[in-house]
């Protein structure tokens, strides 16, 4: 039978990659896509797929109980996507991120409570687990988060647990890396260079630059969330990685190399407050499963940078629009690549 999805979130990065690949890779299934067009949300991510009479989009709060009870009814599958995902906004802002990252997730496991989903998968972040120093961090190491983003996560990660757990809702968690590739808001490390870099604008790099991050192609991370829809045990985390470690420095000078454009643009700024120094994840236990990344780093990089390259269409709205307006409040001085 094919399946029915509720998606949260599904206008952001991720969700809306994942929605395609769904889309194309069951043709018969049906999925709804609930989501409040934040910021971060963006109906051109899903150019393509809008008219597919097997998709519904629904603007809407995942804090809405009356909404969220409606849509859950007709589905076998709720993936978790929504949520306020950007660290340094959650340093200057951290109430929507309690608001919708704790909260928000509160209300759609309640409706899934009451409800006869078959899974639930909630998508968590590597970010619970704070900077790993050395080694790796495998699902049972302690979280420590240490910004209101990944703890909100962190809460709402526990608290999906705390409903298989209690109340039986077939809950399995995802604990990703960083994602990159096509659709990303320009406000994050490699939409943001890469762009940043075709303008001729400087890239505001953080601290010394340091900064380690194991990168994730988005694609991968759709194809592992499929992967433990049919495979993934209830109750149970995932941590997804790649081992593709790489420091900020690395990915600033090679966006600037595949570009043609000088090191010059790179400028040291100040640091982000309680800024983590490394995620490592140990992924033995997908990959025991039977997942692995199939992209290589590097192929999957150029690939992305191209896209970005080919689409300005698409970046330079979202850099007129509010993100504009925020940045220009927030982050003048430190955000010195944005005009
Ligand atoms: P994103 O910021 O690109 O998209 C978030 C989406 O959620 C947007 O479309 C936004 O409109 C929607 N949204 C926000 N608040 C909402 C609300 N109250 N109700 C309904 N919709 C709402 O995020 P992303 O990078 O695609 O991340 C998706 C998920 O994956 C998040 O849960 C994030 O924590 C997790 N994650 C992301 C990464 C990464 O590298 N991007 C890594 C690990 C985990
Ligand atoms: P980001 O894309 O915000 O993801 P996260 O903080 O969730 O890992 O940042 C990735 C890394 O890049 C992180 O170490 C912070 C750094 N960074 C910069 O140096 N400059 C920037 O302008 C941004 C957005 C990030």
């Amino acid at each position: 039978m094919a399946m029915k999805f509720l998606v949260t979130g599904g206008a952001g990065f991720i969700g809306s990659n994942f929605i395609k690949y769904i889309l194309n890779e069951y043709p018969g299934c049906k999925v709804i896509n609930l989501d409040k067009l934040t910021y971060a949300g963006n109906l051109d991510n899903l150019i393509g797929i809008s008219k597919n009479k097997n998709y519904k989009f629904v603007k809407g709060d995942i804090c809405d109980p009356v909404i969220v009870n409606r849509l859950i009814k007709d589905v076998d599958v709720v993936v978790h996507f929504a949520a306020e995902t950007h660290v340094d906004r959650s340093i200057s802002d951290a109430g929507t991120f309690i608001k919708t990252d704790v909260f928000g997730t509160f209300i759609l496991l309640n409706s899934a409570k009451n409800s006869n989903i078959k899974k639930f998968i909630h998508i968590s972040t590597d970010e619970v687990y704070g900077s790993i120093e050395d080694g790796s961090a495998d699902e049972d190491s302690p979280l420590k988060p240490t910004n209101p983003y990944s703890a909100s996560k962190a809460g709402a990660d526990r608290l999906a647990y705390s409903y298989f757990q209690t109340f039986r809702v077939p809950v399995i968690i995802t604990r990703s890396s960083n994602n990159f590739g096509p659709h990303q808001h320009v406000e994050k490390l490699i939409p943001l260079f890469t762009t940043n870099a075709i303008e001729n604008k400087k890239l505001p790099l953080y601290g010394d630059g340091l900064n380690k991050r194991d990168w994730l192609y988005v694609i991968d991370n759709c194809e592992a969330i499929d992967f433990l829809i049919n495979k993934g045990v209830e109750g149970q985390v995932y941590n997804i990685g790649a081992n593709n470690e790489k420091t900020n420095m690395h990915i600033s000078h090679t966006v600037l190399k595949e570009l043609g454009k000088p090191d010059s643009l790179i400028e040291f700024v100040k640091d982000r407050a309680s800024h983590d120094r490394r995620y490592a994840l140990n992924w033995e236990k997908i990959r025991k499963l039977g997942w692995r990344p199939k992209h290589d780093f590097d192929t999957a990089l150029k690939q992305t940078i191209k896209w970005y390259s080919e689409n300005r269409w698409w970046w330079s709205k979202v850099k007129k629009g509010k993100f504009k307006d925020y940045y220009q409040k927030q982050y003048v001085k430190r955000w010195q690549g944005i005009s």
